[in-house]
């Protein structure tokens, strides 16, 4: 079942997603939040935070696990998720940054990172309620087009496109990570519910191919339609082909 709420902007949605997370915190607690990098839940971790320093929110007891992390970098590399994470929300709140989990990146064997990964997933009870973020192309995670749907968490080698793009933010091209893990669709498909946050003109396809469309690995978000509590979170721009289309 999937559920779209229209937001007038960004900071609307932004505030949005905020109020659906922190209902979980106080729902219960103890919760397990996953959380998603990128440029679109920024606005949701700093009303988390506002919040939080207002005294309306209390993440003593939550735990969290992170979609994805570069393979190669350390936490304290400003270009890593981990420290993306520790930046945007962690440092900020009264989180217990033990319970707060990213694939770890230094690990070099590849299955052992991942195996582990899996394992924290499971110690920690799975997911209450996982935040993504959609690529142009649905991606979710580093999940790209056409990988199968049953995959755990696993090593993903990044696209030429995207070597490129990171090069900017390192010295030499050999610091530039060429893989990434992922928790994998079957890790996002387990969680109890799934809140997806969409902004903009360049979202609009992926939107409403993965939310209306066939469902198929070309599209990696068209497979939360079989998910039964997927909540989506969207401003007029990247529902604008759905509402376009009539369905909303
Ligand atoms: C982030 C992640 C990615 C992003 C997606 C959208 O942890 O896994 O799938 O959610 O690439 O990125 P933005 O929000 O920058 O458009």
């Amino acid at each position: 079942m999937i559920t779209i709420y229209k937001a007038k902007d960004y900071q609307d949605m932004s505030r949005k997603a905020a109020n659906i997370i922190s209902a979980q915190i106080i729902m219960k607690p103890n919760c397990v939040l996953g959380l998603a990098t990128g440029s679109t839940p920024i606005g949701t971790y700093r009303q988390l935070v506002e919040w939080y320093k207002k005294g309306d929110l209390d993440f003593s007891k939550v735990t969290s696990v992170n979609l994805d992390e570069y393979k190669g970098l350390s936490g304290d590399n400003d270009q890593s998720y981990r420290y993306f994470m520790n930046t945007n929300l962690f440092d900020h709140v009264n989180i217990d940054k033990t319970k707060t989990f990213v694939p770890n990146g230094l690990e070099k064997d590849s299955e052992k990172a991942c195996a582990e990964y899996n394992e924290i997933i499971q110690s920690v009870g799975g997911i209450d309620m996982q935040l993504l973020g959609i690529g142009g192309n649905g991606h979710i995670g580093f999940n790209e087009p056409g990988l199968a749907f049953e995959q755990k968490t696993h090593c993903v080698d990044l696209t030429e496109s995207t070597i490129q793009a990171n090069a900017r933010f390192f010295e030499s091209m050999d610091d530039v990570p060429k893989q990434a893990y992922t928790m994998g669709i079957k890790n996002i498909m387990s969680a109890k519910k799934i809140l997806l946050v969409a902004t903009g003109e360049n979202k609009a396809e992926a939107l409403y191919q993965s939310l209306y469309g066939k469902i198929t690995p070309n599209v990696p978000a068209s497979i939360l339609q079989l998910h039964n509590d997927v909540t989506v979170v969207a401003d007029e721009a990247a529902l604008s082909l759905i509402i376009k289309k009539g369905e909303i």
